[in-house]
């Protein structure tokens, strides 16, 4: 079973996979995964960013092991989450979802919080529970109290609550329902006051 989703996906001769883009090099082995980061904008924050939330989380069941790291070329080894991503799997059973909730907030108690959540970073597992990978784009925080982290703490729910949405819409509360609605609006919002922002500005630079 593959667990990689559309990026460019190439199979070696020896049965290894590997995901490659302009930013990472990702090379998955049997029972464990190298993740190269290329030198670039940011690449060095990406992967402290990965290092640090793969610490924290370590036990987490459903989350990579770190296995070791080295700065110099910037990878990472981890363990492989077993199972297909879930983009590619199809229809899967709620108790997925209900596994993937019970992750991100044992997530969150480790103060891990992601920005994105895409579905070819969660994994359904043999067993029907589901494994996350990728945290490059995470943010550790030391202090429950901190601002910052309480952004981040909403945006990750309402991630999860998006992706939900995306593949099993009946498994929402209508609560939750009614904060997505509530959120796709105010993103709308934003939007809107941001491209009216460039517009304005377009204009004043052509009148100056
Ligand atoms: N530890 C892992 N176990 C299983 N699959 C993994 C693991 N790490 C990465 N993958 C697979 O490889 C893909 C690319 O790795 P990822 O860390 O997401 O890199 P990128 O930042 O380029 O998206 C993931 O979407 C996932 O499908
Ligand atoms: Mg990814």
């Amino acid at each position: 079973m593959s667990a990689v989703a559309d990026k460019a996906l190439v199979t070696r001769k020896d049965g290894a996979q590997e995901v490659t883009s302009v930013k990472n090099h990702v090379l998955l082995l049997d029972g464990r995964v190298m993740k190269s980061f290329v030198a670039g904008r940011r690449s060095k924050n990406r992967f402290r960013r990965e290092l640090e939330a793969l610490r924290r989380l370590q036990g987490l069941e459903g989350v990579p092991e770190l296995l070791r790291a080295s700065h110099s070329p910037m990878c990472v080894h981890m363990s492989r989450i077993e199972g297909i991503t879930l983009d590619r799997a199809g229809s899967v059973p709620g108790a997925v979802f209900h596994s993937l909730r019970e992750l991100v907030e044992r997530m969150l108690d480790h103060r891990v919080a992601r920005h994105s959540l895409p579905a070819r970073d969660v994994l359904v597992r043999p067993d029907g529970s589901a494994g996350l990978v990728d945290f490059e784009r995470s943010r550790s925080c030391h202090f429950s109290w901190s601002p910052i982290w309480l952004a981040s703490r909403a945006v990750t729910r309402f991630q999860l609550l998006r992706l939900i949405e995306a593949h099993a819409p009946h498994l929402l509360s209508q609560r939750e329902s009614a904060t997505l609605g509530m959120q796709h609006w105010l993103r709308a919002v934003y939007r809107l006051h941001l491209n009216l922002r460039k517009r304005y500005k377009r204009r004043l630079k052509s009148i100056n």
